[in-house]
């Protein structure tokens, strides 16, 4: 992007210095207010050829699109990821352009800042991730996203923000804010109805209204409205039997009317297919088409022959389709285009106030799930044999995944955070087991090589004062990766019976995943401690050591539900195949608006470990929980006391049911929460508001949200299922 870049209104664009002024343009060196961006825009318009308009509407290489060249409207880059920014794709096809300055920092993945409950922690985010963003000339970063985690399976849940609406939109607008507060666009996606991996570009997802509205759209409607994000994403599915990217219900009639969306719809890349639609219901900007006839995507540019390109440009010629569209999303492209290219800083890339936030963001990720004994955090100063078992422990967790993979300028392997933060103890490591290389249509390693890697380890293991097992998923293929759904809930490569065999000749054991999905853990009584590790980027390997060694005393709480086995979990519990993954590219959510711990609640299904559920190394008494409600908020009072012996923080979370409802409801879902660091000895107030607006559920016969009169139920607690109070209010 042109940091000097000046705007022309038809003359020509001038360097920093001395930037004409034209008449509504102040000097270059302030904002463009957005009223002049729309004065802007009213007289650029009527200067473009059809062709220049269309020619904006589509890619003119994998990653950028068309600008105006004689009047000075630059082109505008789109970068990928919600973790970092990815590393520089060739013009026109998927390899990477071996740049050697585009190294970036690697945050941790958006399940991780799920994890943190912390929305401050969103906003820093976004502004480093922005700040990057700007430095590598981007004007939009493909970023976030906020899917539902509805299956366990989904390979992109680790790029999500987890199981409920009200955390997902809570998270994302801070997320947004911060990124856009440094004049980079974000693209909030995939919208909508991305939920799994799994004949992503063809199944057509059969919802009913009311869980659309309640479940998988909230956190869009969070992102366009209060985040006001700049651009959002088509995804690859249907629904209603019409591709997401050109979609009349979601794109027309929800997102830029009842939304009133102002900003660039863009497809995913290879999301459009049909020129019509992609004309009139609503798609701005076609990224990534398999072109007709042409070698779609790899060595042949095809650019012209986009279904907003060519063929739009005639059919508007013959008078087949309107002009009004194509003015309509030129003037969404412009805006976009004025908005980014405003006068904003270079930005900043891999500094040392960015490794810090991203190490902020992790170490109030990491979520303790198990601490029998004590047995964490181990004593640094203690001369003691570790033997460090397992890949995760050495491999990298960035550089895979799909588009969210990034070329880090660092990552810190969890047994090199482990070396540093125990000098004294006398570390071994065997790696256990292997999961073949990070790439799609990976080979698992052969059998022989898993037995002796395994036979290894636990010969190592009989000798340890204690062992910590470093596994979990990883970026391959089938794992935590786009493109694809894992094939089972159980940890994969051997890891259970890895665990297993290490139990039998060592009682000492911590366990440290990592992962942006649930899995079973039949081991779990075998092992004193688990500790969900997340992806957590550049800074990794040094959290985790700094969480183990008690530097940091873990925040975290889970963002999704770990149900025991597969068939707990709501799509899986029908064991049928149109429920998951469908059949025929037709898909119906049949458990509707119960997923994650709805559905747990209300069947009476208890997990492994509940949505929003972490331990920490102190302990907390929260008394004097207070529930009044008006007519128009609920609120929920109480002290919280540090009774333990560090300082640590805890997440106090209030969920909402209705009584005697008049229809079918989840028995209760998040409408609030407060994370609040106590140091040891002391206490907090907290106090947490509840909009009453915010207990509506969507009426599908007056397709409009409603507010039952009568009786509630509000839960407070530490956890889904750890609930300190319930008390019944009339509303
Ligand atoms: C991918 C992903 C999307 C990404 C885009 C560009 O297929 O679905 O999240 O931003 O294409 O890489």
């Amino acid at each position: 992007m042109n940091k000097y870049f000046s705007f022309a209104l038809g003359v020509a664009s001038i360097g920093l210095v001395a930037c004409q002024q034209a008449p509504t343009q102040k000097c270059c060196n302030d904002k463009m207010s957005d009223a002049d961006i729309e004065a802007r825009i009213d007289t650029i318009l009527p200067q473009l050829s059809i062709e220049e308009k269309a020619a904006m509407c589509h890619a003119q290489s994998k990653f950028s699109t068309p600008g105006v060249a004689r009047l000075g409207i630059p082109e505008l880059w789109w970068s990928d990821g919600p973790h970092g920014v990815r590393a520089e794709i060739n013009w026109n096809d998927w390899g990477y352009a071996s740049w050697n300055n585009d190294s970036c920092t690697a945050f941790p993945a958006l399940s991780a800042l799920a994890a943190t409950f912390n929305p401050d922690l969103a906003y820093i985010y976004g502004v480093a991730l922005g700040e990057e963003s700007r430095y590598r000339k981007k004007n939009v970063i493909l970023g976030p996203g906020v899917n539902i985690y509805r299956t366990p399976l989904n390979g992109r849940n680790f790029e999500y923000m987890g199981e409920d609406p009200f955390l997902a939109s809570t998270l994302v607008v801070p997320y947004i804010h911060g990124v856009q507060s440094t004049g980079t666009a974000t693209s909030v996606k995939h919208y909508a109805l991305n939920n799994q991996e799994e004949d992503r570009m063809g199944v057509n997802v059969q919802v009913s209204e009311r869980a659309l509205r309640e479940l998988y759209l909230p956190a869009f409607k969070a992102a366009i409205v209060d985040g006001k994000a700049w651009t959002i994403m088509g995804s690859y599915n249907r629904y209603n039997n019409q591709h997401c990217c050109h979609n009349e219900i979601l794109l027309m009639d929800i997102l830029k009317k009842e939304w009133g969306f102002d900003g660039v719809v863009v497809s995913d890349w290879g999301g459009a297919h049909d020129t019509k639609e992609a004309a009139r219901f609503g798609l701005d900007v076609e990224m990534g088409s398999f072109t007709n006839g042409l070698d779609a995507q790899m060595g042949n540019f095809g650019w012209d022959d986009y279904n907003l390109a060519r063929p739009y440009i005639n059919a508007i010629k013959k008078g087949e389709l309107p002009e009004s569209d194509l003015n309509d999303k030129a003037r969404r492209i412009l805006r976009l285009n004025f908005r980014t290219n405003n006068n904003w800083g270079p930005g900043r890339m891999t500094c040392e106030a960015h490794m810090k936030t991203a190490h902020d963001i992790a170490r109030e990720a990491v979520t303790l799930l198990k601490n029998e004994g004590n047995i964490l955090p181990l004593d640094p100063a203690k001369q003691m044999k570790i033997v460090v078992i397992g890949e995760n422990a050495t491999r990298t967790l960035v550089k895979a995944g799909g588009s969210s993979e990034l070329k880090p300028k660092y990552e810190i392997a969890p047994l090199d955070g482990i070396k540093k933060q125990f000098p004294n103890a006398d570390i071994q490591y065997a790696t256990g087991y292997t999961s073949g290389p990070a790439f799609y249509g990976f080979a698992p390693a052969p059998k022989e090589d898993q037995k002796k890697l395994k036979a290894e380890a636990v010969e190592l293991a009989k000798s340890a004062d204690v062992v910590i097992y470093v596994g979990g998923l990883n970026k391959n293929y089938q794992q935590d990766c786009e493109g694809g759904d894992r094939q089972s809930y159980e940890l994969p490569f051997g890891q259970d019976a890895l665990i297993d065999a290490i139990a039998e000749v060592n009682k000492n054991i911590v366990v440290v995943l990592a992962s942006g999905n649930a899995y079973s853990m039949p081991w779990l009584d075998k092992v004193n401690a688990v500790v969900q590790s997340w992806y957590l980027g550049s800074e990794a390997g040094n959290v985790i050591a700094e969480v183990l060694d008690g530097t940091i005393n873990p925040s975290g709480k889970l963002p999704f539900s770990f149900p025991v086995k597969l068939a707990d979990s709501a799509p899986h519990s029908f064991n049928d195949p149109m429920v998951y993954p469908g059949v025929d590219h037709q898909q119906i959510y049949k458990e509707d608006i119960l997923v994650g711990y709805r559905w747990h609640d209300t069947k009476g299904i208890k997990p492994l470990f509940p949505f929003g559920f972490g331990l920490s190394y102190t302990t907390f008494d929260v008394k004097d929980i207070k529930v009044s409600n008006s007519a128009n908020e609920i609120k929920v009072a109480a002290n919280i006391a540090n009774t333990g012996a560090v300082c640590g923080a805890e997440v106090l979370q209030v969920y909402v049911g209705k009584v005697d409802s008049k229809v079918s409801r989840a028995q209760k879902e998040l409408k609030g929460f407060l994370k609040i660091m106590v140091d040891k000895g002391n206490s907090a107030a907290i106090n947490i508001s509840v909009p009453v607006e915010s207990l509506k559920f969507f009426n599908e016969e007056t397709h409009s949200w409603e507010l039952e009169k009568g009786k509630y139920m509000v839960y407070v607690g530490t956890s889904s299922a750890d609930i300190l109070e319930t008390v019944e209010i009339e509303l």
